[in-house]
């Protein structure tokens, strides 16, 4: 294995637009004990648990990408708490900043954080993104059929361990709008930093539609009413355009209304090893037996890994519009891909 920082260099993963990959989310399972009704499907088929990639082979695959670039690894699910040897896992992953990595991160829905907190402090996290779409606790209950109790436990107990946290509310129309309000102030009385995020059509049932996107001008248009606003545009790979509500940070994802793809860095794998270059991509590249390859004829796998993936990256579409619009322009349908959030892990 070669390290050496110029070489590096020349390995790194870039696609037809520029765009240098730094950042890899991955799945480590599609399960999930939460139902949200933006993500989950009614009723999931889940991955059979003997065709998950193991953390030996996701650890291998971790490597490889680092040696390649990548300097962020999020783990994502369904839930990553709900798969077991997950925070052995995240303390495995501490080997690899000595070779280039800086962020070991993981976004989850906070049910079982307050059992967790400090083993993944411990296990060297850097940070966490916690969804949390109301602070109503029958809406919550509506949203995602689980009680709000124990994430807001689970948020103070990362508090006391000292992890960074971010939160994440997707906002639908005429479901949880009338949260933006009641969010925005406890960020601001709990100093935590706060995402507003544009519903994107990824849910699991396909009942996505334009309707339900609750816009960033509409989120600001109701912050104003009550806050002093201001934009402070320093907006860069960072998903998030940062505002200010009274001196307190707020963020705003909006991929529908005014998507980063210009400056997207990120690649993903799901649970099972399925390599996807978009979030919104049609195709991903099924990857398995070639990471699962990586433990043993180690040398040649790393070539033909590398060969497959530089293609299928350097193919990445400019992003969510271009994927869109090229879809509604085909004559023949192909049919939507199956895969959704839950699988994807954002
Ligand atoms: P970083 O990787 O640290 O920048 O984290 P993040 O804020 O992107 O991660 P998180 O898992 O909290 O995702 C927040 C929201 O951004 C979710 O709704 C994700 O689906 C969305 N998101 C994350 N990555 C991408 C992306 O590459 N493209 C788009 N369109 N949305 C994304
Ligand atoms: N649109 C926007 N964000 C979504 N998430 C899940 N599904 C969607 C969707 N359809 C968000 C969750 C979680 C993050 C990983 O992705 O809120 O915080
Ligand atoms: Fe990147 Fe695709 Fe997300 Fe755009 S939609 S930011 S290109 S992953």
């Amino acid at each position: 294995m070669n390290r050496m920082l110029g070489q590096k260099d020349e390995m790194q993963f870039m696609d037809q637009f520029g765009r240098t990959k730094r950042k890899l989310r991955i799945s480590v399972t599609d399960r999930c004990n939460f139902k949200c009704i933006y993500c989950m499907p009614e009723h999931p088929e889940w991955m059979k648990k003997n065709e998950l990639l193991s953390f030996e082979a996701l650890y291998q695959f971790c490597d490889f990408m680092v040696q390649r670039g990548i300097h962020s690894i999020r783990i994502t699910g369904g839930e990553p708490l709900m798969r077991q040897g997950v925070v052995h896992f995240i303390e495995q992953l501490q080997g690899l900043k000595k070779i280039g990595l800086k962020r070991v991160s993981m976004t989850t829905n906070a049910h079982y954080l307050k059992k967790y907190a400090f083993a993944l402090k411990q296990a060297g996290l850097d940070d966490l993104n916690i969804s949390l779409d109301s602070l109503d606790e029958i809406q919550f209950k509506q949203l995602t059929q689980k009680d709000l109790a124990p994430v807001l436990e689970g948020i103070r107990a990362a508090k006391i361990v000292g992890l960074p946290i971010k939160i994440n509310s997707v906002l639908m129309k005429g479901i949880n709008d009338d949260q933006i309000l009641p969010l925005a102030r406890w960020s601001i009385q709990e100093k935590i930093n706060l995402r507003f995020i544009e519903f994107m059509p990824l849910d699991g049932d396909h009942k996505w539609s334009n309707a339900h996107v609750v816009s960033e001008q509409n989120i600001l248009d109701i912050l104003k009413t009550k806050f002093n606003v201001t934009n402070q545009m320093n907006h860069s790979a960072d998903p998030a355009r940062q505002y200010l509500i009274n001196h307190h940070p707020i963020g705003m994802i909006s991929t529908i209304t005014h998507s980063f793809c210009g400056s997207c860095d990120r690649l993903r794998l799901t649970a099972q090893g399925e390599f996807y270059n978009c979030l919104f991509a049609p195709q991903g590249l099924k990857l398995s037996t070639e990471i699962k390859a990586l433990a043993f004829t180690q040398a040649s796998s790393e070539v033909n890994l590398h060969h497959i993936l530089s293609q299928y990256i350097w193919n990445k579409e400019q992003g969510f519009h271009a994927i869109e619009q090229r879809l509604k322009n085909q004559t023949t349908t192909t049919s939507s891909r199956k895969i959704s959030m839950h699988m994807l892990g954002g």
